[in-house]
Parts: C-alpha cells; structure tokens; sequence
C-alpha cells in the first residue's frame, strides 16, 4: 500500500513567514501614488494597521509569527500533504503527485491563513471593524470567521453575480457575525457611480474593492479598517506557511526537491503561498518548473502586459507594477469567482517578468472535466479555482508518462467546491461553454491603461 498522506504534529508548525522580496534576483518596483511618485508606508495608515504595512515593505527574509497567531492557526493547521495515488493510477503515469489540502480550514480554503493574521493585527492596534470585498464568498466568509474569532465587526461587499448565484458563502458569512451586501451597492459613492452608468452590471472585484476602502477610510471614528485577500506582499507571505509546512512533509515523502510546482492565481496568494518557498531553492539553483494558472476568460498573466495599473475601478488604491487587463475590465461570468480579478500579485509578477514562473491558463470546460475526474479519483470536489490547478498537474502527469520521467509534482489543493455546486450542476445540464477573452475587448482595457506610468522591466536574463 502506498502512503497517502504526510501528517506533521503542532509542534513542527513553522514559526516564520518566508517574504520573497530581498531574495528577488531583481529589486520589486514600488508603488506609486496620484503623483506618479513612491508612495511612503505613512500614505498606506489610513487604510491599514501599521503592524501589516511594516511587513507589506519589510527587506527581513524570515518574520516570527507571533505566538497567539501560532495558537489560532493550529485550530486546523498543519494541514495535510496528500499524494494522489487514486489519480496517479488512474493517468497510469510515473509523476508522484502531492497536494497541500487547505481545504481543511473552517472555510473550506487557504484564505483564513492571512484572514485570522489581518484581524489580530488591526485587533492589537485598537480597530474595531474591518471591510472588505469577495468574489466567490472564500475570501469573505474567511475573513468573517476571523472577525468573530477577535471579536470585531465584520462588513463584505460581494460581487453581485455571486452573491445572487452563491448564497450559501453568504449565509456562513452571516452565521459567523458579518454583514455582506450586493456590491456595487447604493451604500457607498463608487457603487452609485457604476450603478449609475451599468444599472445591471454583474459587478466585478475592483468595483467592490473601491467600495470597501471608500467605507474604511471615511469612517469618522477612525476605527475602520480595510482587509485584502490577496495581491498584497504581506497576504503573499501569511500564505507562506504553506509551502514551508509543504517542504518537510515532503522530507517525510523522502522526496527532495519536486520538479514542478503549481497553483491557481486570482490575485495569487495560494500560489505563492506553496511556491515562494521552494522559488528560493530555485533561485539558488534547483531546477523546478513553477506554474502558476488561470481561466482563458481572465488571462491577467498570460494575456495582460506588465503596467502600473489601480487595483480598482474607482482608482483609489497606489499604482501597483503587476501584470494586468486593466482595472475597468469587467470579467466574464465564469463559475472560478476568485479567479476574475484583473491585476495580479506584484511579487508573483515580477517573478514572471524575470522567468521563475511560467503561467498558463485553462478554459472553463477542461477544468470542469479535470474537476470531475479528480472527485471521482480522489474523493474530495473541489472549488472551481482550484480545477484551473488540477487541469494543469493532469497535463504534467500525462507528460510524465509521454516521456516516461518519475517527476514529483507538487499543487496546492485551495479549497474544496461544496459551497459551488450550482457550476457543477451547470456543468453536468451542458450549460457551461469555453469563454477566451476577445482580443478587441482587452485592446479596450488596455487603451484606457495606457498613459498610466510605464513600469521598468527588470531581469537577470538567467532564467
Ligand atoms: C478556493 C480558491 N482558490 C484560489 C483562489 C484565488 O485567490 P488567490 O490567487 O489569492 O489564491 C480563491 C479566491 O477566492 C479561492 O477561493
């Protein structure tokens, strides 16, 4: 019988976050305000807590975690590494493939990981509510449940074609205490404008951040605060636990270095989460294939230039440098929700433009057919943005057994689909097609980028 899963005890939780920044080959650009000049840490106060702007800009490779943070994550980590026995035999292929199970958490994926890390800063620095936008409900229930544990309040703007189509993310996010709205909304101005101009627009994650950030920061109490699911450095490095926890559970695999690495990226925190970690042994020299994934309707990596672009419709937030389809591109109603957002993770970006990973996007069928096949191997059914990385490791596997190579392939398994049945089912009548974003359509996000400042290209050329 082969070994299934790699379980670590408590006790070998990692005390550190891995940050990526000083070990980039090349130096992250930084992000720029209305000026066109760096923006200072100060500028970022209003919308977050000093504890998480201090790391968002840290040069420290490691930081402790501290040890109350260390004593709510262990409610549900370390979480498993499992091999994928079922699916290996199924494909008949040498790969051994692994996969990091953060499905495990209260909320059914990786976001609590940084949720429960978010709400304990602003916690200690005396806020009392935080906002926030979510696509799909995972970031938004994660986020909930955090509050309820720090027992402050708790307020979603959920991206209104999700919260008509999913209302059971929304109903957790109720059962732990938070209050979530439709967005855009009437409660904020940025939702009236687009409301005004697109009265039946399915909405879209930059409108709802904008709404977000517009209730935070004119709170007149000053004890609101704004929380990011992803793109930041910081959410970036929360997510690090998992790869770090993912490399000595491999040691117990008496597996090395694994040949391929892979993770769905929306703003790409899962990914970098699993990958960051083992970049570095990348960057000093192991060869590791390292392939963050995405849907063909949002082809932020794969199709968006490298720009400084607004992380919203209402352009509230710094520029950020980051590979992107523009911050007025309104996504297509795809059923992978946290894999609409049209910018992506500076950090995850420059690790493109430098050539440490190598992207790839899926279309909506071939991940609902990876989806199907991974249940009906494995067990578990999984999110629909997780498929996007299934589809990616069942075409690595298939290559391994075209070129007859034992590669270790290792994913991170983001979240579990019960919550987003409604797609399967949609699958399963027929109703679900394959959606490529139209080549005029991006032109006309882009044009509206394009006198935005163009950021430097920097790369070693060495990968
Ligand atoms: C299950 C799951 N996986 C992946 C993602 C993508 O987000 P990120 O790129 O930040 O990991 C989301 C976002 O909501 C998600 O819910």
């Amino acid at each position: 019988m082969k070994q299934q899963k790699y379980i670590l005890p408590e006790s070998e939780i990692p005390r550190q976050w891995y940050n990526l920044a000083p070990d980039l080959p090349t130096p992250l650009l930084p992000p720029l305000g209305p000026d066109a000049n760096p923006i200072s840490p100060e500028m970022l106060a209003p919308i977050f807590p000093m504890g998480l702007i201090e790391q968002e800009v840290s040069q420290e490779r490691w930081i402790d975690i501290p040890e109350e943070i260390l004593d709510i994550l262990c409610r549900w980590r370390p979480t498993p590494l499992r091999r994928a026995v079922h699916l290996e035999k199924y494909l008949n292929t040498p790969a051994r493939i692994y996969y990091k199970d953060e499905s495990v958490s209260p909320a059914g994926s990786h976001k609590p990981n940084t949720a429960v890390v978010q709400a304990w800063y602003n916690k200690q620095e005396g806020i009392e509510r935080l906002t926030t936008e979510t696509g799909a409900g995972q970031w938004g229930s994660a986020l909930a449940f955090s509050c309820s544990l720090l027992g402050l309040e708790c307020k979603v703007f959920m991206v209104r074609i999700s919260f008509e189509q999913k209302p059971f993310r929304r109903i957790m996010m109720q059962t732990w205490g938070a209050s979530c709205v439709p967005s855009p909304s009437e409660e904020t101005a940025a939702g009236r404008a687009v409301l005004e101009k697109m009265p039946d627009t399915p909405g879209s994650l930059g409108i709802a951040i904008s709404e977000a950030v517009e209730q935070a920061v004119t709170d007149p109490s000053g004890k609101t605060r704004y929380s990011l699911g992803s793109v930041l450095n910081h959410v970036l490095m929360h997510q690090t636990i998992i790869g770090l926890e993912a490399k000595k559970q491999l040691a117990l695999a008496s597996e090395t270095v694994p040949d391929v690495v892979i993770g769905c990226a929306g703003g790409g925190s899962n990914f970098s989460g699993l990958a960051f970690p083992f970049l570095l042994d990348k960057i000093n020299g192991a060869e590791i294939e390292v392939i963050p994934t995405e849907p063909t309707a949002c082809p932020t990596m794969t199709r968006g230039p490298f720009s400084y672009d607004f992380g919203d419709i209402a352009e509230t937030t710094p520029l950020l440098p980051m590979h992107s389809l523009g911050h007025t591109f309104v996504p297509p109603p795809i059923h992978a929700g946290g894999l609409r957002y049209h910018g992506m993770a500076p950090l995850v970006s420059q690790t493109i433009v430098e050539g440490l990973s190598t992207p790839r996007a899926y279309n909506q069928m071939q991940c609902y057919e990876s989806a199907v096949l991974w249940a009906q191997t494995e067990g578990v059914i999984c999110a629909p943005e997780t498929s996007h990385a299934i589809a990616a490791v069942i075409e690595q596997a298939k290559l391994a057994r075209e070129e007859g190579k034992e590669k270790v392939i290792v994913f991170c398994f983001s979240g579990h689909g019960l919550m987003d049945l409604v797609g399967y089912e949609k699958y399963f009548k027929g109703e679900l097609s394959d959606f490529s974003l139209p080549q005029e359509d991006l032109q006309t996000y882009l044009d509206a980028i394009a006198n935005l400042p163009q950021p430097e290209i920097r790369k070693t050329g060495k990968w």
